[in-house]
């Protein structure tokens, strides 16, 4: 049975400054989700260098928080990495990987991705791993082949642990376009990949599995309602305090 709760994760990007995270987060507290927004687990995802910020500011509220990518590495001679074990130190409970800017802009490949979902659960954080086809490979009937792909490279490196993750699928197209998925191509894409996460392990099918790209208050709703859509990746409208509270409260 998978947890009825959806999670609802915001993903700064390389957006803010100290003064205005600190806005954002007071806006996210005043918004009081754990009561206004029951059926939400909601974390934030800053850049690393405001880490220890919104840990100090998020303390004891019912929003957690993460990293946008991690470390293969524990530690070492790994100029400008962050590992898991700095990023837990900060108190974080989630580590995404394998967003499609890391792999288009700094060319991470899929067992790369992989093995940064794997760093991550060793070092005691979720990672949440993302998936998704560009236009171009949609275009070419491929969604299924490249997100598939994606996903296999993650299922053979976990094994057991693959129950531990979760997943986004974030089509590239509706990434920061204002093009969001339809429900139903969504919903499409959620279902396979709900299909081969169980064909590899039958209780992995109980994965989270979010969407992002374009979600707004006034699609999410619709998104959420889909069988196999367990919550959202939420970029643009996670850094006003208003749009991603309604969006939290849409689930
Ligand atoms: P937008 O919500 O801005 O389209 O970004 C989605 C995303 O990439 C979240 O990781």
């Amino acid at each position: 049975m998978r947890a009825m709760k959806k999670l609802v994760v915001g993903n700064w990007k390389m957006h803010g400054s100290r003064a205005s995270n600190a806005e954002l987060i007071k806006g996210l507290l005043a918004a009081d989700l754990a009561a206004t927004a029951p059926k939400a687990d909601v974390a934030v995802c800053p850049p690393f260098v405001f880490l220890a910020d919104v840990a100090e500011a998020l303390k004891g509220s019912a929003i957690a928080w993460g990293s946008q990518d991690v470390s293969v590495q524990a530690q070492g001679a790994y100029t400008g990495e962050v590992s898991g074990p700095m990023v837990r130190e900060f108190g974080a409970k989630y580590a995404i990987v394998g967003h499609s800017e890391r792999r288009s802009y700094h060319l991470e490949s899929d067992q790369l991705v992989a093995d940064k979902a794997k760093a991550a659960l060793a070092h005691g954080l979720t990672p949440i791993v993302c998936v998704g086809e560009t236009l171009a490979e949609r275009e070419a009937g491929q969604t299924e082949a490249v997100v598939a792909r994606q996903m296999k490279a993650v299922i053979d490196t976990l094994g057991a642990q693959l129950v531990q993750v979760v997943v986004a699928y974030e089509p590239v197209w509706a990434i920061g376009t204002g093009k969001t998925a339809s429900p139903e191509q969504a919903q499409a894409v959620h279902a396979f990949l709900r299909a081969q996460l169980k064909a590899a392990l039958p209780e992995a099918a109980k994965v989270p599995l979010l969407y992002g790209g374009s979600v707004k208050p006034d699609n999410a709703a619709e998104l959420f309602a889909q069988a196999d859509i367990d919550g959202g990746l939420i970029g643009g409208a996670a850094l006003k305090a208003a749009d991603f509270a309604a969006i939290a409260r849409a689930a």
